[in-house]
């Protein structure tokens, strides 16, 4: 790894479509538009703000449109829907998403599990998408389960090569690789993002890590050394998939931030700020977030020196 390469990092911020698609409590519409435009103050080029899918599937985001309509756009910002079919696309469109991310799993199974179709159908209807949403908003697809299925184990490298250039042929620009239940590990990540670059050089390439088994920070790391830019991430570590055993959340933006702070790696993101909105996180959601660093406080938050030590 080369520990000296300082370019800047992408965070795009997910925390109000993964990080809420999965929580059991009903956020007010009003509390999500807070909660985005907080985030839009912090200084994120890119903020995945919602989901257009079923409502059956996904009740926690059926205001996508009230959600849309309702942010206050920061100038610079991409605001991004994700999207898993055409009638998705157009309540996306409608609803002025900047850019739509599309998405199907490798894995067969979970692509049943998730979005109740064949990954071939997925396809074709992503075909239906580029046509439709290409004079509007630009287009971002994932290839869920890339680096192992919660039902399948192993996904071939191949097939997430394949896939990629899938979505390349079809016109699409952005490819995220999502590791959708944490199975990746930095070896892994570091050969196939090397390969996948290789591969589909054109594409803006994102990595989506989920932090199940502890190993998201690390997997950031031999991505970002093997040449990613772009990562996803979510406020407080909230996220995980509903249709995926054992899912749990996506790393987490403000250790994300922290790190790269630390490390003297740019992106553009107010830390402490970031920790402040993840403080607001608990009341939200019901319940703790695995986030560490709006717990410890960034490392120059220092504390004072106890009366009883001795200089
Ligand atoms: N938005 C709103 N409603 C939608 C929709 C969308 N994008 N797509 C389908 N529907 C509605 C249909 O209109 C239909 O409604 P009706 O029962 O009132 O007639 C119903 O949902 C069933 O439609 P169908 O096309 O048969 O969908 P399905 O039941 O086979 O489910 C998906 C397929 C893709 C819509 C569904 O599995 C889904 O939304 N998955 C997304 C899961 C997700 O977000 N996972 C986490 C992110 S990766
Ligand atoms: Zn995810």
């Amino acid at each position: 790894m080369n520990f000296a390469c300082n370019e800047p990092l992408i965070v795009q911020e997910v925390a109000p479509r993964d990080g809420l698609q999965i929580e059991k409590k009903w956020v007010e519409t009003a509390d999500k538009i807070a909660l985005i435009d907080g985030l839009s103050t912090c200084g994120f080029t890119r903020i995945e703000a919602g989901s257009f899918v079923s409502p059956k599937a996904i009740p926690a985001l059926r205001d996508g449109e009230a959600v849309f309509k309702g942010i206050a756009r920061a100038a610079d910002t991409i605001y991004v829907a994700l999207v898993p079919n055409v009638k998705g696309a157009e309540r996306a469109i409608n609803a002025q998403a900047n850019e739509l991310n599309l998405v199907m799993s490798a894995s067969q199974t979970h692509n049943r599990a998730n979005m109740r179709m064949s990954c071939e159908s997925s396809l074709a209807g992503f075909g239906d998408i580029v046509r439709l949403a290409s004079p509007h908003a630009s287009l971002n697809a994932t290839v869920a389960t890339a680096f192992g299925c919660p039902f399948e184990g192993r996904i071939d490298e191949e097939r997430v090569i394949s896939i990629a250039r899938a979505y390349r042929e079809l016109g699409i620009t952005g490819i995220s690789l999502a590791d959708t239940t944490g199975m990746a590990n930095p070896r892994q990540v570091a050969r196939l993002v090397t390969r996948v670059l290789e591969h589909v050089p054109a594409a803006d390439l994102t990595l989506h890590f989920h932090n199940t088994r502890g190993l998201g920070l690390a997997n950031v790391l031999a991505a970002y050394h093997a040449g990613a830019r772009r990562f996803d991430a979510a406020l407080g570590g909230l996220g995980g998939c509903p249709f995926a055993p054992g899912a749990s959340g996506n790393i987490c933006t403000e250790d994300l931030v922290n790190m790269c702070d630390e490390m003297g790696i740019p992106t553009g993101i107010d830390l402490a700020k970031l920790i402040m909105l993840s403080r607001t996180l608990p009341a939200l959601v019901d319940h703790d977030v695995p986030g560490q660093v709006a717990k410890a406080g960034r490392n120059c938050d220092l504390h004072p020196v106890p009366r009883d030590i001795k200089a």
